[in-house]
């Protein structure tokens, strides 16, 4: 490949490229003599602009890498001659208040990632198709499958459903998101080639067909010209699609053969997709790291590809559920079932969470060597960033409890207990993420009180009295079964062992994230309608809350730091300084949380993850490199138990453990 090939790509559409190859690019080959045509399913096989093509296609969210790095990733997928990228598109992330929308860099949390555009056009600018999965509902492990948390606001919304309180606000979201999208579609000279419908909806607790056929008619009504299609499970038939008008694909992470079968008699003379073929797995807390082995990756891609049949890796890339965006699973029943993915989205994807290569990685490039028969000019890989092991930083600050709590800016008394979403504040849109406090002064509570929470909680609390903390750090994976975790109902906890008077007592509620596939009950976060709070016999009412959302404005202008105590009482930020004197130094990191309990930790404000280390298996906080600064770097954490580390450490690579 020229040498100087990555500087061409930027002019590509002004010269003609004469590479040492005389390759066309894919975007040259697939537009030459006019684009006439987008992707047709017409025949057995698809074509582009009527021509051949096989889709080799990889997820990679936007909203799950740094967009200083969206760039680098693309090239690293594009050199594998892969041609597609594909990205679900997330809600969440682009209203993040109710009629509040965000499509650049729109001043609210969502920060780079809102630029959707941008990253479609950057695919573009590496020579890749795109394929878009607008949802609205996405799944993807992201908190409430990508739905933003305030529509549980309004009573009795059924989301995804034809519900019409449901309907207004997609219809109200989609007219922002389309116009934006329809241009960028491949008969308009953008790259996106596919949209995807709704997703594994034959999954779906309710199936209501009359949603899917509003969301097709919402498609269609906003000039979207490209090819519409479902995705499902390969046995739920067409119980999630829309026969002779969405094309069918499905998604498995095996035994290719048998599923492209049974695809193609309910959907015959077309061509196949896997839609999702896994490259590993994603992880729970609490569980073994997932991985799938590079023979059963290479082995069953073959299969997709000698079917012969299409595919989109997902992921190529997973990368990071950023900030307090990771989302759960559940189970049927109660909330016991509550089963909380870790921020870290590696996978064992095809490149890892920092953007390395993995041996899938030219496993990859190989095996689309082989089954393509287009040949156009392809990058080289991009060399991989050296990532760099900072010095061990000591504590320099201890913010304690009671003083983040002063710094908190909205605080609402409220006879009742609200749970997060139904707080009035973010214009009345509640809160989405974080933690929340409800608080009392002025208790006499007698030796021997009982503190009962009725229900299951959600999805943790921890009790202070006095600002001491009472209840148990979860130093094992046993303690959720004990108070203060989502598993039991009903719990209680003695509050003292002597007669107090004019005490306080804290309740810390901790959002682990909104469940994002299957049955969406239990959604409300902190004391909810299911959760009544006794002392003893006695209901507690009438709560000063404290929404604890650590934005990242607020997060850097917190102050009165203190001294770091020998043994906290209660839960605390600590705080280290990262100091940087030379640019070059500047480069992508992990922090090693394996000395820490449980909180989370951010850099420079921005919060990288929830971190659990004794439940494992994630124990590493990727930090980008484009997120550090020359000078001092402030890192953050907020530490639940009181046997807080003493150092901030860092590591080179990934550590996956699950004690
Ligand atoms: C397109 O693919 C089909 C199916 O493999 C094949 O029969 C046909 O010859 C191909 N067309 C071209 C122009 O290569
Ligand atoms: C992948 O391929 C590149 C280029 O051919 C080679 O330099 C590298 O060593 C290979 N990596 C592995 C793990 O085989
Ligand atoms: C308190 O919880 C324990 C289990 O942890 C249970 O055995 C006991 O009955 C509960 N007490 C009350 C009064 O509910
Ligand atoms: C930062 O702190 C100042 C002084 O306390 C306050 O006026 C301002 O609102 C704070 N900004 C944010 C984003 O919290």
């Amino acid at each position: 490949m020229a040498i100087n090939f990555r500087g061409l790509l930027g002019l590509l559409s002004l010269i003609t490229l004469a590479a040492s190859d005389d390759l066309p690019t894919l975007y040259e080959y697939y537009t030459e003599g006019g684009i006439k045509s987008g992707l047709s399913v017409d025949q057995p096989y698809f074509t582009l602009n009527g021509k051949n093509i096989s889709i080799y296609s990889g997820a990679m969210h936007y909203f799950r890498i740094p967009p200083e790095l969206w760039q680098d990733r693309l090239r690293k997928l594009r050199a594998t001659g892969a041609n597609t990228v594909e990205t679900y598109i997330a809600w969440n992330i682009h209203e993040p208040q109710d009629g509040v929308f965000d499509f650049g860099d729109g001043g609210t949390e969502s920060g780079g990632w809102a630029d959707v555009a941008r990253y479609i056009t950057l695919a573009q600018e590496e020579d890749l198709f795109v394929i878009l999965r607008p949802g609205p509902f996405i799944n993807a492990e992201w908190e409430f499958g990508g739905f933003p948390s305030w529509l549980l606001r309004n009573e009795g919304i059924v989301v995804r459903t034809s519900d019409s309180t449901f309907m207004s606000y997609v219809e109200r979201y989609f007219a922002q998101l389309m116009p934006i999208l329809a241009e960028l579609q491949f008969t308009k000279g953008g790259p996106i080639i596919m949209f995807q419908v709704e997703n594994e909806f034959g999954f779906s607790s309710k199936i209501d067909m009359d949603y899917l056929q509003q969301l097709y008619d919402l498609y269609k009504s906003s000039d979207l010209v490209e090819l519409l299609v479902s995705n499902d499970g390969p046995d739920v038939g067409q119980s999630g699609t829309l026969p002779g008008k969405l094309f069918q694909t499905v998604d498995f992470g095996a035994d290719a053969k048998n599923n492209f079968d049974k695809l193609i008699k309910i959907q015959p003379n077309k061509p196949v997709m896997d839609m999702e073929f896994y490259t590993g797995w994603l992880d729970h807390w609490t569980e073994q790291h997932h991985t799938k082995s590079l023979e059963d990756f290479t082995n069953i891609y073959e299969d997709i590809l000698a079917y012969p049949g299409s595919a989109n890796l997902y992921p190529f890339h997973g990368g990071t559920s950023w900030r307090f965006l990771g989302g759960s699973n559940n189970g049927p029943g109660d909330n016991s079932g509550f089963n909380p993915v870790t921020s870290c989205y590696d996978f064992d994807a095809v490149l890892n969470e920092a953007g390395d290569y993995t041996p899938k990685y030219n496993v990859t490039r190989d095996l689309i060597k082989k089954y393509n028969t287009i040949e156009v000019a392809t990058p080289d890989p991009p060399e991989v960033k050296e990532r760099r092991v900072y010095d061990s930083l000591d504590l320099n600050g201890q913010l304690k409890f009671e003083d983040i709590l002063k710094q908190v800016p909205d605080k609402i008394d409220s006879d009742v207990p609200l749970s997060m979403e139904m707080l009035p504040i973010n214009q009345n849109s509640g809160q989405s993420y974080g933690y929340i406090v409800y608080h009392k002064e002025g208790l006499d509570i007698s030796a021997d009180s009982l503190l009962t929470i009725t229900g299951h909680v959600r999805d943790t609390v921890m009790v202070l009295v006095n600002n001491v903390l009472i209840s148990k750090p979860l130093t094992s994976s046993d303690v959720l079964e004990e108070f203060g975790y989502w598993k039991i109902e009903n719990g209680n906890i003695t509050l003292t062992t002597e007669d107090l008077e004019d005490a306080t007592l804290d309740l810390v509620f901790e959002n682990w994230g909104r469940v994002g596939f299957g049955n969406f009950y239990y959604q409300f976060k902190g004391l909810t309608d299911d959760n009544q709070v006794f002392l003893n016999d006695e209901e507690l009412n009438s709560w000063t809350i404290y929404p604890l959302e650590f934005k990242k404005a607020w997060n850097q202008n917190l102050t009165d730091w203190g001294e770091v105590e020998e043994s906290p009482s209660g839960p605390a930020l600590y705080k280290a300084t990262l100091t940087i004197d030379d640019e070059d130094d500047i480069t992508d990191t992990f922090i090693d949380m394996r000395d820490w309990v449980k909180g989370f930790a951010m850099v420079n404000g921005m919060v990288l993850g929830r971190y659990a280390s004794r439940l494992g298996p994630q124990q590493t906080y990727y930090v980008p490199g484009p997120w550090l600064q020359k000078g001092d770097n402030e890192i953050i954490v907020f530490e639940h138990s009181l046997t807080p580390a003493s150092q901030i450490k860092f590591t080179k690579d990934v550590i996956f453990d699950t004690p």
